[in-house]
């Protein structure tokens, strides 16, 4: 999520990445090995909001290496 707003991409957000509102989801088009495993906040969201495997919370996830992302809101 910071890496998003640093490069001056929109992330939507209600919770301000406390790992509440699940809003900052975005889907993993490439590198998804670039990427920090999924802690105990993100899999918890995964599941409670039913999440298919190539989402992934923004806030919740570094970013390791290259990744190409898309979001449903841009
Ligand atoms: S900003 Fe709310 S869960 Fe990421």
């Amino acid at each position: 999520m910071k890496s998003l707003l640093e490069a001056g991409l929109p992330v939507a957000s209600s919770c301000d990445g406390d790992g509440v509102c699940a809003k900052c989801k975005i889907i993993i088009v490439e590198g998804k090995e670039n990427l920090t495993p999924e802690n105990e906040t993100e899999a918890f969201l995964r599941e409670s909001k039913d999440l298919p495997k190539d989402v992934r919370i923004s806030c919740q996830t570094h970013v390791i290496g290259d990744v190409t992302i898309d979001a449903t809101y841009w």
